[in-house]
């Protein structure tokens, strides 16, 4: 990789790694029942596509889309639903996958929303938590790497819509816009 801005801070064979381990406790954690992977768009779909293959039992995906920054690395604090699940989680066991927990905004309006579907249970797998920033508590249940106060992109993670596709998660230093 050959962009002087971008810094390795987890290398994919590290994240690939932790995905395993993670989808081994998730398989060890629900013996029974409907289990659904929430899988919140766009950031998650690479972690979400990752986890599925490292959970060994039957395994439901849907997804959600919801906005909560802009264009820019600060969150504009409103958030709304772009684009809603597919199918009921009325009864099933519920975990949102999120890339990362940021100042938990998303999260906790996301968790009220399905909440009152009435599912079984709810938790989160989160591959990056950056708990510094944190305005409203969430409880994680599943967490990749708890990170410093940086902007990070790749692994499904992106700025202004680009880096998503890098195998790395690296920090993206100043200079660009933001
Ligand atoms: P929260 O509502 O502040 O927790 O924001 C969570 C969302 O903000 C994530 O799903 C990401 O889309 C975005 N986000 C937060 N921090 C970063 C970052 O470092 N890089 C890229 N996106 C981020």
């Amino acid at each position: 990789m050959n962009n002087p801005q971008l810094r390795v801070l987890i290398s994919d064979v590290e994240i690939q790694k932790r995905v395993v381990e993670i989808g081994a406790q998730i398989t060890r954690d629900y013996k029974e029942g409907d289990l659904v992977l929430v899988g919140i768009l766009k950031g998650a779909f690479i972690f979400v596509a990752d986890l599925a293959r490292a959970i060994h039992r039957p395994v439901r995906m849907d997804f959600i889309g919801i906005s909560s920054y802009g264009k820019g690395k600060t969150t504009s604090g409103e958030v709304k639903v772009t684009k809603d699940l597919d199918a009921s989680i009325e009864g099933s066991n519920i975990i949102i996958v999120e890339d990362i927990v940021d100042t938990g905004v998303t999260l906790s309006y996301l968790i009220g929303l399905l909440h009152n579907r009435k599912p079984r249970s709810i938790r989160i797998a989160a591959l990056l938590d950056k708990p510094e920033r944190r305005l409203r508590p969430v409880q994680v249940g599943y967490t990749g790497f708890t990170i410093q106060d940086e902007f990070v992109v790749g692994y499904g993670l992106d700025f202004a819509e680009e880096y998503r596709g890098l195998k790395d998660i690296c920090v993206l230093s100043e200079g660009d816009a933001g």
